[in-house]
């Protein structure tokens, strides 16, 4: 919304929430405080807020006054009932496809921007249409590609946008008119139209197949520490090939973020409902490979350590799913710590942008143990190199940047001996670090 506001400064954007904090955060005058951490965010909303760009709490005159409506709610992995531990959880949906149909007094169109289920859209429908008086809804499917981090380039520079809707000549008017915003600043080759259901399946589509990628560079990583091949050597002969591509064939601890298990779950589930057993399994395949990356790397820790980390220090470099994010859902770094934490070992993290009560409720959000355990075994430092101080292990457990150019020998210095480094992300130099005296292990290589 806030590159909309601001490419779009003849268009009034207000961002509404029911939870006051979330809002008051948004709102507050020291942009450091933004509930969202992502570069180039907090000088957009200098720039847009308050001039076409407004956070508030009053969502009923915001439906009122507004011409378009996004939905732009979150559909976690639902953790009760039917479905439960895979089908998207759409209350959070119904529920402001609710407060929509009892607020608005004129027409809207209404997108969904959350990712959803196929033919959620017609559920959106459904209550609009059964539940307000007399005011005619246009429902349209516009998916967000955006990565975290990122989310301002790919946004100003998208491959693409999607927009679902109706072949119907209001549907096409809507489509039509969402399409105008984007076409602000994008040509409008990039603006695909297509049908409701299209659109809808394409978001879990494009992210079960990003997540496949990284599934199976990861399971040749697994396979490359058994030889003698390099999961990077590999990664780039086979990028090459124009056919494969270079992206999203970096081998890592595992993926994390908040779509790509969720999407894929997602997936399966809805493959099972229509009966498609083998769809669903093969797709379940890549969160297998997922899990089996995050425990294999955990328990590759323990064996180098001499099969016993009960009491010794491991020091994580980064919690963050990935980098230039404060985002920690699905971290690899939570399943990695909670395999440690299981032998005892203790883990104390750095990461420039997560804060310990975060990481503590990532860890008690996994029931493994009570929350007073966890806390005893998770300490939460300011520096790397203070995390580094007398401990058995270091590891990466995300590739920010600034990993790269510590003064590795001072880290050295401060650790005991032998001094073990797992980098889970395949950022440092193995070469300088071996010199300086480390016993260096890269995901990938043997
Ligand atoms: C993803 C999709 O990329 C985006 O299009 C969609 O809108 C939302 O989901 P995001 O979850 O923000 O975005 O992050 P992404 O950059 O896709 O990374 C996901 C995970 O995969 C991270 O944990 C990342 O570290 C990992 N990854 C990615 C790898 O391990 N190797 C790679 O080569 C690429």
């Amino acid at each position: 919304m806030t590159v909309i506001a601001n490419k779009c400064p003849e268009i009034k954007v207000e961002v509404v929430d029911i939870n006051p904090t979330r809002i008051a955060q948004w709102n507050d005058e020291d942009l450091d405080n933004l509930p969202v951490y992502e570069p180039g965010l907090a000088e957009l909303i200098a720039e847009t807020r308050g001039r076409n760009l407004f956070f508030s709490t009053d969502v009923d005159r915001a439906i009122q006054e507004a011409d378009m409506i996004f939905i732009s709610v979150n559909t976690p992995t639902k953790t009760y009932g039917k479905g439960k531990g895979q089908a998207a959880d759409l209350k959070y949906i119904e529920l402001c496809a609710r407060s929509i149909a009892k607020a608005a007094t004129s027409d809207k169109i209404v997108v969904e921007k959350s990712t959803l289920p196929v033919r959620t859209a017609a559920a959106i429908k459904n209550i609009l249409d059964n539940t307000s008086s007399g005011v005619q809804f246009e429902i349209l499917s516009n998916p967000e590609f955006l990565a975290e981090g990122t989310a301002i380039t790919d946004l100003v520079e998208a491959d693409r946008i999607l927009i679902g809707g109706d072949e119907t000549p209001s549907g096409i008017a809507a489509r039509n008119a969402l399409s105008a915003i984007y076409e602000h600043w994008l040509p409008k080759e990039k603006i695909l139209q297509t049908n409701v259901w299209s659109s809808e399946l394409s978001k879990l589509v494009a992210n079960a197949f990003l997540a496949q990628r990284v599934s199976s560079i990861n399971a040749i990583s697994a396979l490359c520490e058994k030889t003698d091949a390099d999961v990077d050597e590999v990664a780039k002969a086979i990028g090459l090939d124009s056919r494969i591509g270079p992206k999203f064939l970096k081998a890592s601890v595992g993926f994390g973020g908040s779509c790509f298990q969720k999407d894929i779950l997602n997936l399966v589930y809805i493959a099972k409902s229509y009966g498609l057993q083998e769809v669903a399994d093969y797709w379940e395949q890549v969160i297998l490979l997922n899990d089996y990356q995050k425990k294999r790397f955990a328990e590759h820790i323990i064996s180098t350590l001499y099969n016993t980390v009960s009491g010794k220090k491991i020091a994580f470099y980064g919690w963050a799913f990935k980098k230039d994010t404060n985002d920690t859902r699905e971290a690899a770094a939570i399943y990695v710590a909670d395999a440690l934490i299981e032998e005892h070992a203790h883990i104390t993290v750095y990461d420039p942008k997560v804060k310990k009560e975060q990481m503590l409720a990532d860890l008690n959000y996994l029931g493994t143990r009570s929350a007073e355990e966890n806390e005893k075994y998770l300490s939460v430092v300011n520096s790397a190199y203070e995390a580094s101080q007398d401990a058995h292990a270091i590891a990466v457990l995300t590739e920010w940047d600034e990993f790269v150019d510590l003064n590795w020998s001072d880290i050295y210095q401060a650790m005991m001996k032998p001094a073990f480094v797992f980098d889970g992300r395949r950022i440092l130099d193995d070469q300088q670090l071996n010199s300086i005296g480390f016993k260096v292990y890269k995901i990938g290589q043997s």
